[in-house]
């Protein structure tokens, strides 16, 4: 810690001399001198300021300005909504609860009042809120934050591992985040320090991430796939390029971008990455295509690396597109009855009729690229589409309901094979054959919620609903880029249910049993709840933009970053093409997402 207030062989000395009797004395009596004390306070400020000025060379912290695109102060909302009032609220209802019972420790026990140290024991439920707490500007819950950030020295016992994806998007996100938006240099200066704790992980004979390392010790450990998951070898690039950025170590660029390569390199057919891979060989180990766990965070990465860094690595950006229209071919399904669009996952071809409630992030994802990206107008529309259905189909998991909460995993009803017939682009493909009947595509209309359990088309694997994220951030993306209000009348129904049946006198519990109230509840409440659920909904009920979405991009944490343009130094050094000057039209216009406008 405080590299740069403990360097040696700089102001100290100077000063035991000039403070002897004998020297003050004399001091006084000569004119010169007497600009003695405006030294003092030049070297003074020289001693404090130096690291600021200079760059002290490896272990330095780099220069702490804000980043590009951060706001110049504290943000404070202008007029609070009484919904995002609410939804503040319930922040606080939920911190306090974990600060009162749990604090420093990682997760509160909502129930039994207890806590737990679930992810590496440094309170990630702190880490992991900072940008929530500034965004909705609770500052002195922030800066007591700060003070665990300080105090935090990322110790790991020497055999025990922390998981390398988790680390990074829960701690590292979170530091780089708040310190974004903040500018509080002890923010960046731990992200650092993190961030090149973890590096180890990457020591592999590939150079794909291990599943687990020891910050102190940099030994690494496999988890239960032997190999590592799509998702945690690509949800880091976001990371660990930012913080390339800010600190100017090549290293973490490499790194991360090496596994980039491999992707690039593997030409995988279609863009359909599979969800195992061998960490010693670089290669795939397994057939399975999805959207859901193990792929998830990996599909965001493609299209926000591209976003996050200006839009100047375009390979990001070809792998986005591929993969999603890989996802739109081959595993977007229609249910028989209720017409309701989902996305699955499929192993060597082959469906598994599973709807996450971790897959309900697409439709943001989708929205955010037609958004973003410059793409003929039938692809805008196929994807937009296939977000307004899928999305449709998350809320209608929880409009189902007694509880109005979803369902973690659902079976959905299922064609008979060779299921084509229940496959979206052959229904889309007759529907476009026989002259767009109804005027609706096929698998969107049905908005209808079904309370009778055997009319749903689907039957729930898992009947939990654990305070995750993925439905109301595609609403607040939804929102956001069409303007349809629908979507925030929808995520404000998702907070009266939490309010309702996950509220407790001791904070905010998972439930456990959506479709019958009143429900029973498991003894947890994830730092995710405090980072993401609670923030994307009151950026969606706050009346005003204060995460620009062409200013920052969040990562798959809900940690928003901000937009940067890479150095011609850098695009030098890591050879990024440099960008094409003057296409760039603003791409976050309004649009309707039915694309009834030409
Ligand atoms: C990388 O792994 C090799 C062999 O497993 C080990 O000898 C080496 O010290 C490791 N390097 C780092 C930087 O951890
Ligand atoms: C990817 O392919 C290029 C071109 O063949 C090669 O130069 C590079 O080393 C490869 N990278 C990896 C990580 O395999």
């Amino acid at each position: 810690m405080l590299p740069f207030h403990t360097r040696q062989g700089f102001p100290q000395q100077r000063k035991v001399n000039l403070f002897s009797k004998q020297s003050l004395s004399l001091l006084w009596s000569r004119p010169v001198l007497r600009f003695l004390p405006y030294l003092f306070g030049l070297i003074l400020t020289l001693y404090l300021f130096a690291p600021f000025l200079f760059n002290y060379g490896r272990d330095s912290l780099p220069i702490p300005t804000l980043p590009h695109g951060a706001p110049a102060g504290p943000v404070e909302p202008q007029v609070l909504s009484l919904r995002a009032q609410k939804v503040r609220d319930a922040y606080v209802h939920a911190y306090t609860s974990y600060k009162k019972d749990a604090w420093e420790w990682d997760e509160l026990r909502p129930l039994s009042g207890g806590r737990d140290n679930n992810f590496n024991g440094w309170g990630v439920s702190v880490f992991d809120s900072l940008d929530t707490m500034w965004i909705m500007g609770l500052h002195d819950l922030f800066h007591e934050g700060l003070e665990i950030v300080e105090k935090s020295t990322f110790y790991t016992p020497p055999d025990k591992f922390v998981p390398f994806f988790e680390t990074i998007i829960r701690y590292l996100g979170g530091l780089l985040s708040a310190y974004a938006l903040s500018g509080e240099p002890i923010l960046l200066q731990k992200a650092d320090e993190l961030g090149r704790s973890l590096l180890p992980a990457f020591n592999t004979t590939s150079g794909l991430p291990m599943f687990a390392v020891n910050p102190q010790t940099g030994a690494t450990g496999a988890g239960w796939t032997g190999g590592v998951l799509w998702s945690e070898a690509l949800s880091n690039q976001m990371e660990f390029k930012y913080l390339a950025h800010l600190t100017k170590r090549a290293e973490y660029y490499e790194k991360t971008e090496h596994v980039m390569e491999i992707m690039y390199n593997a030409s995988i057919e279609g863009g359909q990455f599979p969800t195992q891979w061998d960490v010693s060989t670089g290669k795939p180990m397994n057939k399975q295509f999805a959207v859901g766990a193990y792929a998830d965070s990996a599909h965001e990465y493609l299209l926000k690396q591209w976003l996050l860094t200006g839009q100047s690595e375009p390979k990001t950006k070809e792998l986005y597109l591929k993969a999603v229209e890989s996802i739109i071919n081959e595993l977007i399904y229609v249910t028989p009855n209720r017409n309701l669009l989902y996305v699955t996952d499929a192993t060597n071809g082959s469906p598994s009729f599973k709807f996450e409630h971790l897959s309900c992030f697409l439709p943001g994802l989708l929205a955010l690229g037609v958004h973003t990206l410059d793409l003929p107008l039938p692809t805008k529309e196929l994807h937009s589409w296939a977000a307004e259905g899928i999305a449709t189909t998350c809320w209608l998991s929880y409009a189902d309901q007694k509880s109005g909460l979803g369902p973690d995993e659902m079976f959905m009803a299922r064609a008979e094979p060779p299921y084509t017939s229940a496959k979206w682009t052959t229904q889309l493909a007759y529907w476009e054959k026989t002259g767009r009947p109804g005027g609706v595509p096929p698998g969107l209309g049905n908005t209808k919620p079904e309370e009778n359990v055997g009319s749903r088309d689907y039957n729930p694997y898992k009947t939990s609903y654990l305070l995750r994220p993925e439905t109301v951030e595609s609403f607040y993306i939804l929102w956001r880029t069409t303007g349809d209000e629908i979507w925030r009348e929808r995520g404000w129904a998702i907070f009266e249910a939490i309010e309702k049946h996950a509220r407790l006198e001791r904070g905010y519990a998972s439930v456990g049993t959506v479709d019958s109230v009143p429900v029973s509840h498991l003894d947890e409440m994830p730092s995710f709840f405090l980072a993401e659920t609670l923030k994307y909904l009151y950026l969606m009920f706050v009346d005003q933009e204060i995460i620009p979405l062409d200013k920052y991009v969040f990562n798959t944490e809900a940690h928003p970053l901000p937009i940067f343009e890479w150095s011609a130094k850098e695009r030098a050094q890591y050879n990024i093409p440099s960008k094409p000057k003057a296409t760039k039209e603003n791409p976050f216009k309004k649009q309707p997402m039915s694309g009834q406008s030409t």
